[in-house]
């Protein structure tokens, strides 16, 4: 398995497939996906896309978590490869560095609640004061981030 950067397009298939089923193709367009800012990469096995996650110049809407922010969206993992091979696990290592190195302090994301595990697992912290959050047409969502830079200042856990 190889984890790419890749264009907004790769992404859109399986984005669409496992986060907006049944919904027209339009519900897996994000703005800010062809912003020249915005990181897309998907995991390959051979030429198939495994997994896609995509990271958009975000503030942090809430106060207390400061920091040039990116907010993670579009984390999918495709159900064949689900929980076996770590696929979303190497998607967000490999985002760090490269995050890193546009000078990004902390990335956040609002996560399905049965995804919260997940982020927890890979080092996410909870913010607690936004509480759950109902998306249409979605679900429930906590707000999680993860701090990349020291200093980006941790409160809610
Ligand atoms: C959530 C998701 C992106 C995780 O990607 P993945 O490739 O399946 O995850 P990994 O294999 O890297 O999992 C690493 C660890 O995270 C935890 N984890 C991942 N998904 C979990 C889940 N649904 N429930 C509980 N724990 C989970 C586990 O501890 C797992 O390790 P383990 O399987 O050895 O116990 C993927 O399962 C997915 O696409 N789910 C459906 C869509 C979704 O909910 N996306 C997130 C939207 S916010």
């Amino acid at each position: 398995m190889e984890v790419r950067e890749v264009d907004w397009r790769v992404v859109l298939p399986l984005r669409w497939e496992v986060l907006r089923p049944g919904r027209p193709v339009e519900a897996a367009h994000f703005a800010g996906d062809a912003a020249p800012t915005t990181l897309h990469l998907a995991a390959f096995v051979e030429e198939e896309v495994v997994g896609v996650a995509s990271f958009y110049e975000e503030a942090f809407p809430w106060e207390g978590i400061r920091g040039y922010a990116y907010r993670l969206r579009g984390m999918a993992t495709a159900p064949a490869y689900q929980r076996r091979a770590g696929i979303g696990t190497r998607l967000l290592r490999a985002a760090w560095p490269l995050l890193q190195a546009r000078g990004v302090e902390v990335v956040w994301c609002y996560a399905r609640i049965a995804a919260v595990p997940f982020y927890a697992k890979n080092g996410f912290l909870r913010y607690v004061p936004a509480g759950v959050i109902e998306i249409p047409d979605v679900g429930p969502h906590e707000v999680w981030y993860y701090p990349l830079a020291k200093g980006a200042e941790r409160i809610g856990v």
